[in-house]
């Protein structure tokens, strides 16, 4: 009993507390689910899915490369933390009409990985 709460309060801390080395490379591990679609970094080219960097702070769409379903382009989103992962966790009910297929990933703690590990990334792909 006393255990799980513990458990449950260090997901919690680590899911909102500081970004730490491990959540950056638990991130890039998790990352592995968007690679067949998704680059990110200095060579980053947009494939089956835009490229995501400098992606927080970006509007949906914006990547000029690349064909966007219509209710990507016009959802009105800016990609925050919040945003992203209410899309990660169910894209098509985030943005009904995406063309992104993608289950979706329910653990916040990896989200919040997944976020840091993608936050290192600017506009040209270089790591802040
Ligand atoms: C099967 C291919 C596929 C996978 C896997 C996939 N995506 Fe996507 N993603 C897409 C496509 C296609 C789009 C464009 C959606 C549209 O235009 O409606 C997209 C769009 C996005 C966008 C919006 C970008 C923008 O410029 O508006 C984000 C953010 C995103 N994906 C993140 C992810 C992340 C993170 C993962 C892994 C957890 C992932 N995707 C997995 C295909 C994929």
């Amino acid at each position: 009993m006393r255990i799980g709460f513990l458990l449950v309060a260090a997901t919690v801390l680590a899911a909102h507390g500081p970004v730490r080395a491990q959540d950056i490379a638990a991130g890039e591990k998790s990352f592995n689910k968007c690679r067949a679609c998704h680059q990110v970094g200095e060579t980053a080219k947009s494939v089956a899915g835009p490229k995501l960097n400098g992606l927080f702070g970006r509007k949906a769409g914006s990547i000029a490369e690349f064909k966007y379903s219509e209710a990507n382009k016009n959802s009105g989103v800016t990609w925050d933390e919040a945003y992203f992962a209410k899309y990660i966790k169910d894209p098509k009910a985030a943005i009904p009409g995406t063309k992104m297929v993608f289950p979706g990933i329910k653990d916040d703690a990896e989200i919040a990985n997944l976020t840091a590990f993608l936050k290192q990334f600017d506009a040209d792909g270089k790591r802040k």
